[in-house]
């Protein structure tokens, strides 16, 4: 419901990059600085809520998981209480980087974590990405597009889209004019 001013919608952009003031980040400040005044902003770096390693006991014992907390529990709060996730991850050999892999692997164990109602609660909201790629061909990018709208159809959220853009060094997203202009309408 985009036009209902009543419920605000609300945006949270998990950064997923492993360095400092990157391109990828760069390129999702420019799409969300066109969000509408009232939609809300949360912005959680997960260099800075580092997640444990996943542990797969989904087929062991009763197969439950404990309630997550610490930066889990934050990184799971989050998701749970947002309209729209975005994952910022630059393209790491040709997929998301390792700390949104590890963020997704963790769905898993949430969908086993008693309460969380987490299938239930992620059904409708809409999942997106923006990432950025030292490849001039965007199709390079195919495996972390997939993998994301994907896992979206999983739990039955709706795919919002991909924002790409092109960069190597830090700053070079700003030469990215055709991505910087996208941006500007990437969430409308
Ligand atoms: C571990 C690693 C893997 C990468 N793999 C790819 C890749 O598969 N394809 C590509 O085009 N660029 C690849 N790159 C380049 C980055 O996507 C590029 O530098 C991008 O600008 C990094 O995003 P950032 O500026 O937000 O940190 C890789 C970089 C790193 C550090």
């Amino acid at each position: 419901m985009p036009h209902d001013h009543d419920h605000p919608s609300t945006y949270l952009f998990l950064l997923a990059g492993a360095r400092e003031g990157g391109n990828t980040e760069a390129l999702a400040r420019a799409a969300a600085a066109e969000l509408p005044a009232h939609a809300t902003q949360t912005w959680l770096d997960l260099r800075e809520l580092p997640l444990a390693p996943f542990d797969d006991v989904r087929h062991a014992g009763d197969g439950v998981y404990p309630q997550p907390v610490g930066a889990e529990k934050i990184l799971l709060d989050a998701t749970l209480t947002t309209d729209n996730l975005v994952i910022v991850s630059p393209l790491y050999w040709y997929s998301v980087s390792a700390s949104a892999k590890l963020y997704l692997d963790h769905w898993a164990g949430w969908l086993r974590v008693p309460g969380a109602d987490f299938k239930a609660r992620m059904r409708g909201k809409t999942l997106w990405t923006v990432s950025v790629l030292s490849d001039t061909d965007q199709t390079t990018a195919d495996p972390l597009v997939g993998t994301l709208r994907l896992s979206a159809e999983y739990l039955n959220m709706t795919w919002g889209g991909a924002l790409l853009g092109y960069g190597n060094r830090p700053g070079d997203i700003t030469t990215d004019t055709p991505a910087l202009t996208r941006a500007k309408t990437f969430f409308a």
